[in-house]
């Protein structure tokens, strides 16, 4: 059977603005279409994606032989730095590495250490919030960046001079994930991970050192059956958790005060209706602030009937799987009651979230604040224009 081919919009505005009546479409037609553009057997449905993200025939690196094509022209040679941050990245290891290098930054970034981190992040939600109440302001870069950043950098160690520079530098290697990926951009990437890692180098060494109560100082002495972290991986790691451990909170805190909004949904008081927790997961699977993965794929296999072949590569679409009727009642309705409340927007299998405790805290502190008071948008918000983080530029309320 062959799978249908598709022009995968990500760069139709209506498409970003809502991209789920064209997942719908994918999704109901077929579990695996073709994007002839970037060549990425797309997956749509829900079952299929928890497959994907549990087999040992996907992986997140590629087979040695494996053509090292991505979707976009960035070549590896020019982008040095860039491939030096990612080689020791989590999401981009598997088997034993990836399990020894992830047993060790779990050790270090256990639930106690996060639960511990809960006062400060009441204090900082509120110092923010407090500040910003009576006045117009965007939700996104004065509290959801603000806060977050506070809480991974408290949580590392890091200094809070550098808060501003990391946001920057983290904002500009992202765009490196997206299906496309401009040449400017990538150039912009390229010197934000140059800057990032010389400035990591120099904290790590500092830690060494001068050990302190934080986890780049626990990353640097952790050990479990005589195995360490090298300066390398904990490079990478500590790069990987600054840039993951904020741009998809601040994203779930704009989209969810968004949909919230457009779905008329009136949020003061709100969590005294419903458990928060609930809420916040099912406002996770509404608009996933993470979109899609991809993984190689390691021996041939069959998604709903169709051959995929060894050695290619599949995206699986998280928020079209959140959105799946198979899976969830009513998938475009809000119902902060529904018995499942099992998405795929913290992935899944060995990659699942690592920071997932963390953020779901996090989280948790911010709507408690959040949903004390009506928020009130007071303008359409716009997307940032890409699709696999999934986000706004800015979201003007006022509280
Ligand atoms: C709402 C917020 C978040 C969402 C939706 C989210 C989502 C995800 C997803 C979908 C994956 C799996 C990627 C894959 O399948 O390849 C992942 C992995 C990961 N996340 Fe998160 N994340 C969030 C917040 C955080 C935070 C706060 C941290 C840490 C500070 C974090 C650290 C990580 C790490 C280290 C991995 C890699 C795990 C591995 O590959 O073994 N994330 N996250």
């Amino acid at each position: 059977m062959e799978i249908p081919v598709i022009q995968f919009p990500n760069e139709n505005k209506e498409f970003i603005d809502n991209p789920y009546p064209f997942l719908q479409k994918i999704r109901e037609q077929s579990a695996v279409v073709l994007d002839e553009i970037s060549s990425l057997q797309l997956i749509t449905r829900f079952e299929d994606v928890k497959n994907v993200q549990t087999s040992k025939n996907f992986s997140s690196s590629s087979a040695e032989g494996f053509e090292q094509a991505s979707s976009s022209m960035i070549k590896k040679e020019d982008f040095e730095y860039f491939y030096k941050t990612e080689e020791f990245s989590l999401l981009n290891l598997e088997g034993q590495l990836h399990g020894d290098l992830r047993n060790l930054v779990a050790k270090a970034f256990s639930n106690r250490q996060v639960q511990e981190l809960r006062p400060f992040m009441e204090f900082k939600s509120k110092e923010l919030m407090n500040r910003l109440r009576g006045s117009e302001f965007d939700l996104l870069s004065d509290y959801a960046q603000p806060y977050s950043i506070a809480v991974i950098g408290k949580l590392l160690g890091v200094p809070e001079t550098m808060y501003d520079e990391f946001l920057d530098w983290s904002n500009k290697i992202v765009k490196m994930y997206d299906l496309k990926v401009s040449k400017d951009d990538a150039e912009l990437a390229e010197k934000a991970a140059h800057d990032f890692y010389e400035f990591t180098l120099d904290l790590i060494n500092q830690k060494i050192a001068k050990p302190e109560d934080d986890m780049i100082t626990r990353l640097a002495n952790v050990t479990e059956n005589d195995q360490r972290l090298t300066k390398n991986q904990i490079i990478c790691t500590v790069i990987l958790l600054l840039n993951a451990g904020h741009e998809a909170t601040v994203n779930t805190i704009g989209n969810s005060m968004v949909a919230l909004s457009r779905n008329n949904i009136e949020t003061k008081n709100l969590h005294q209706q419903h458990n928060v927790k609930n809420i916040i997961e099912e406002l996770i699977r509404y608009d996933s602030p993470l979109q899609f993965f991809q993984r190689w794929v390691l021996e041939d296999s069959i998604i709903g009937g169709y051959e995929i072949k060894k050695g290619s590569k599949v995206a699986i679409l998280l928020g079209s799987a959140n959105r799946d009727k198979e899976a969830f009642d009513e998938p475009d309705t809000i119902n902060f009651e529904r018995s499942n409340l099992n998405h795929t927007s913290f992935g899944g299998g060995v990659h699942f979230c690592l920071g997932a405790h963390l953020a779901r805290l996090e989280l948790e502190v911010s709507f408690n604040n959040l949903l004390d008071t009506s928020v009130n948008l007071r303008e359409e918000p716009q997307r940032t224009g890409a699709f696999g983080i999934r986000g706004f530029k800015k979201v003007l309320v006022n509280i």
